[in-house]
């Protein structure tokens, strides 16, 4: 692996820029696929939420990197953190070329990135995810349950929360990475737009079903399409419920220098303020969103 440079302009002082290696690439639905990435230091240092930036060494066109969350930090047979890997869409020029991408081609990365999740509170922890927004809730998941320890010095998980991830897509087809979570210790519930698998409608009626029939949820992460982050949101906040969400703002630089990524923010004193969701974000408590004109 080489080293590029040590810190994207200085603005991120734990973010490492390095050309990593492609390891593996592997189908997880139509058209969405997994890359695991040889970056060891970035591994090593990577919070769940977290994101990072990827180009093509080299390549003009998209001559920007595109932001990625974090779907798992890999392992090595000792248990040293030596990849990463995350999830992608093809939807535009740098995802088709990705698709292409086999064992051993270089690839630029810049990160970690961004604010991540909070540590796992006690209670119940419900995640709720609409298509490839599932990415982040696999390492939430394995952190809560103590399967996996993130960051740099590894942060500990001391809250062992109930854990239930709600999973909306289209169809049974575009379901990604399911397999992955753990089979023990989380509640996976499935919804598709078409019925083809689980729940036959959108993955909020399983949320609203959640909060009215059984065990209400501590806090809630959400991330995917934002209609549905607004509609989780209302739901937390008619029930008064605690609500992260993890806004997908297109990026440019990734590290705070462009601004264009802000969102708006409400502010304690009843005004509003922008705010760099790649800095500040890409978490939000979901009460300080500005939905309606976003
Ligand atoms: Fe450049 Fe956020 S992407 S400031």
């Amino acid at each position: 692996m080489d080293e590029a440079s040590p810190t994207p302009a200085g603005l991120v002082p734990t973010a490492v820029q390095r050309t990593a290696r492609v390891i593996e690439q592997v189908e997880m639905a139509r058209d969405t696929f997994r890359l695991r990435l040889e970056c060891p230091e970035l591994a090593k240092r990577i919070l769940p939420g977290q994101f990072f930036m990827v180009r093509e060494p080299g390549l003009t066109d998209p001559l920007l990197g595109r932001p990625f969350a974090l779907f798992d930090v890999a392992c090595d047979s000792q248990g040293e953190p030596v990849g990463i890997d995350f999830g992608y869409v093809v939807v535009g020029k740098l995802t088709r070329r990705m698709v292409r991408w086999k064992p051993g081609d270089p690839v630029s990365v810049c990160g970690p990135l961004g604010n991540g999740f909070p540590e796992p509170c006690d209670g119940h922890l419900v995640m709720v995810a609409g298509g490839i927004g599932q990415t982040p809730f696999l390492a939430v998941t394995r952190e809560a349950l103590g399967q996996r320890r993130y960051g740099d010095p590894p942060r500990t998980a001391a809250a062992r929360p109930e854990l239930t991830l709600c999973y909306g897509a289209r169809s049974a087809n575009q379901l990604a990475g399911i397999d992955s979570f753990p089979a023990e210790g989380l509640d996976l519930r499935v919804a598709t737009d078409d019925g083809s698998h689980g729940h036959h409608g959108f993955v909020t009626d399983l949320l609203q079903d959640l909060i009215t029939n059984e065990s209400a949820p501590t806090m809630i992460y959400t991330c995917g399409p934002e209609p549905m982050m607004e509609a989780v949101a209302m739901l937390a906040a008619e029930h008064d419920i605690a609500c992260r969400v993890s806004l997908e703002t297109p990026m440019a630089c990734g590290f705070g220098a462009c601004f264009s990524c802000v969102t708006r923010i409400r502010l304690d004193n009843g005004q509003w303020d922008y705010r760099r969701t790649c800095v500040e974000g890409p978490v939000f408590p979901a009460e300080k969103l500005h939905w309606s004109d976003r």
